[in-house]
């Protein structure tokens, strides 16, 4: 046999077991999912025209990860958790049916169920008389690492069924990614490492050794498949899939029954492009056929079944050249490295810019000014600079220097030893002044609408915000702010509304809002929840806030250091002043705070009495629920002026009960 092909078949063994390592050992993907998937296809095809190539030890017949690494208890899984082979294109589906065809000797149509493939990590749960018993990850696809402990802090994964019944069931584990935006954010400002997409941070997070951690990352988990649903009774597996939505387990909600190639194509299509709507990632579309006796007739190969495959949507890494590199400076003063790019198109946006973290993270992929690379929307979201065409460099590219100053203020920069970021000291820097105002006028903080990083920065830089404080003078300004870029006289009232709306927010928010370094919208609750009000929780020492749950010593030593800080003393007793709310109120627990239980509302129009987010924010209080179109599910129909076609639509629909703003008014005086 040729030399060649046995050096190059060695080499792909090599690569991917490489992957393999980086990927379920590490958490970390340094190669992008297609380009990994052609290299095993290469490999399968080599297997195949040369079988003496082919032994059990290939990666081609190893579905995940050796376990060599795992720190939890090995589980030998009841059935093996196998894999699913790709395809990339219709093609290969119209094959796959006609295979499915002729192993059952069929020319009948087959009819196929289409899901959602989640790009996240499976689990297969154990439950006894109804009650969660155990929860293993795939591992090796034979042997599965016990996270049972893990698994008991998902909030959606029921621990209890509906009825007291004895099964297994598997599911993806997955980030949403709302949340790991959060993640990465407050990791980047503590100077730690990011995420490199949501299933990475999924599958870290899983394999934490400390459940409190597993509990904060507020993971989720939805569900695809019933084992030995013939069992319960159950010969399709859509009725598997309804059967266990019954029982208490979330499913996407998103499988249809296609009864021919052309349904299949045209769902497929439909998701592709609005897949960016979901709050969670997914890479593709699972097939398989609904009529579960037929499996065993199918059959499997080593590492997947043959009555289901995945189609995998198009690749999103895109090249382009990186021209320059800016830097961006955090609320902490945490310096970001950020690549300029010239523009380009990835998943329906034109992206000029692109995360690249911190230093470490440029010189462990090589990047250089003028260098091709590839980029990928990360959680569909924030683009990231993945790897570098090294191929295509011609010598010209220039190296990227570490900075020694403060690209806004100059002053000289920080890295503390063991850790990854940058920082910039100067309290006064203009750059950590508009990040704290961004954050403290953010939605889940004072949710002050209308006043964006433009406004903000020419603000700061006319001296008319020089702490958060003066947010609350901002409407003396008002034909500074008039003059300013597209505000009008209308964008100002709804300002100045909004900012003395926010007087009124909860305690807790206040809290959140003020920045304290490790204080998140979880312990702004907690510390909300103990102290009642500022004032009490100014004067709790170090020992007291350790007493509080969830309160460790970083915490602990963070919120007294901030409320010794002579500055932010000042901007509190300004803030009090002007009337900002910082205690809690003894909310009435009675029928009243959840009047709105089980209904739904949408606003539509324009607002007299309250803004956009003020009116959705006293709804959500009510225990209502904001939606954002007219639909079936809608109850009410909030309008003001000028209300268009949402108001059409939902007289339409006859079902929505139509309030003017003074009707809502009286609903919940
Ligand atoms: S079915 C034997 N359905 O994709 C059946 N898998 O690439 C195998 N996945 O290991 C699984 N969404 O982790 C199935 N709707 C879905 C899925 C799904 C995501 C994952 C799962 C599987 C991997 C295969």
């Amino acid at each position: 046999m040729d030399e060649n092909i046995i050096e190059r078949v060695r080499e792909l063994r090599k690569r991917i077991e490489r992957y393999n390592y980086f990927y379920y050992a590490k958490n970390n993907s340094i190669i992008s999912d297609y380009e990994y998937d052609k290299l095993v296809q290469e490999l399968e095809e080599y297997e195949e025209r040369y079988p003496e190539l082919k032994d059990a030890s290939s990666p081609s017949q190893i579905v995940g990860s050796s376990l060599k690494d795992s720190k939890f208890t090995k589980v030998a899984h009841k059935k093996p958790m196998l894999s699913l082979s790709n395809t990339y294109n219709i093609k290969d589906v119209e094959d796959f049916n006609s295979r499915v065809k002729k192993i059952l000797k069929s020319d009948e149509n087959v009819d196929y169920v289409l899901e959602l493939k989640l790009d996240g990590l499976s689990i297969s749960l154990h439950y006894e008389s109804g009650a969660l018993v155990q929860g293993l990850t795939r591992g090796d696809g034979v042997v599965g690492e016990d996270v049972t402990e893990n698994i008991m802090q998902i909030e959606s994964i029921p621990k209890f069924l509906r009825e007291e019944v004895d099964l297994e069931v598997r599911g993806e584990i997955v980030l949403p990614l709302s949340e790991f935006i959060k993640l990465n954010q407050q990791r980047e400002e503590n100077g730690e490492e990011p995420f490199a997409n949501p299933r990475n941070a999924a599958s870290g997070t899983l394999r934490q050794l400390d459940p409190e951690i597993v509990k904060s990352r507020n993971l989720d988990c939805y569900f695809y498949y019933l084992a030995d649903s013939e069992k319960h009774g159950i010969h399709r597996h859509n009725e598997s899939l309804k059967y266990i939505e019954n029982l208490g387990f979330k499913t996407t909600g998103i499988y249809d029954v296609c009864g021919s190639i052309e349904e299949l194509e045209a769902r497929i299509g439909y998701w592709e492009s609005h897949r960016g709507n979901l709050d969670y990632e997914t890479d593709g579309m699972v097939i398989k056929v609904d009529e579960i006796g037929l499996y065993e007739s199918l059959g499997y190969t080593t590492k997947s079944p043959r009555w289901a495959i995945a189609y995998k949507f198009p690749a999103k890494q895109v090249s382009t050249t990186l021209l320059d590199v800016s830097y961006q400076v955090g609320r902490m003063g945490t310096v970001t490295p950020v690549a300029e790019l010239e523009p380009v198109e990835v998943s329906g946006s034109v992206v000029r810019r692109a995360s690249l973290h911190n230093f470490d993270e440029i010189k462990r992929k090589d990047i250089r000014i003028g260098d091709r690379v590839f980029i990928e929307k990360a959680a569909e979201i924030i683009p990231q600079v993945v790897k570098v065409v090294k191929e295509a460099r011609t010598g010209e590219e220039r190296e990227i220097v570490e900075p020694e100053n403060c690209p806004v203020c100059g002053s000289t920069l920080e890295r503390k030893s063991g850790e990854v970021a940058l920082k910039c000291l100067n309290e006064r820097c203009p750059a950590k002044l508009q990040r704290r105002i961004e954050y403290f006028v953010s939605r889940d903080a004072m949710n002050i609408d209308g006043l964006g990083s433009k406004i903000v920065e020419r603000f700061i830089e006319i001296g008319r915000l020089r702490d958060v404080a003066d947010v609350y003078d901002l409407h003396l300004y008002r034909e500074e702010l008039e003059n300013l870029d597209k505000m009008g006289k209308k964008s100002v009232d709804n300002l100045v509304k909004s900012i003395e709306e926010s007087k009124k927010r909860e305690y807790s928010k206040t809290l959140y809002a003020l920045g304290i370094p490790f204080v998140g919208k979880y312990l702004a609750n907690v510390l909300a929840n103990e102290s009642k009000n500022i004032d009490l929780l100014m004067e709790m020492g170090e020992e007291e806030l350790l007493e509080i749950e969830g309160v460790g010593q970083k915490v602990a030593q963070s919120v007294c250091q901030f409320f010794k800080d002579e500055e932010n003393l000042v901007t509190i007793e300004r803030l009090k002043n002007y009337g900002v709310n910082f205690s809690a109120k003894e909310v009435a627990k009675g029928e009243d705070s959840l009047k709105f239980q089980g209904k739904t509302f949408l606003a539509t129009g324009k607002l007299n009495h309250y803004t956009r987010s003020g009116i959705k924010e006293l709804i959500e209080k009510l225990g209502g629920e904001n939606l954002s179109g007219v639909n079936k599910k809608l109850d009410y129909l909030i309008v003001g002026e000028k209300a268009g076609s949402k108001l059409k639509k939902a007289q339409e629909l006859g079902s929505v009960t139509i309030l003017t703003e003074e009707e809502f008014m009286d609903m919940i005086s």
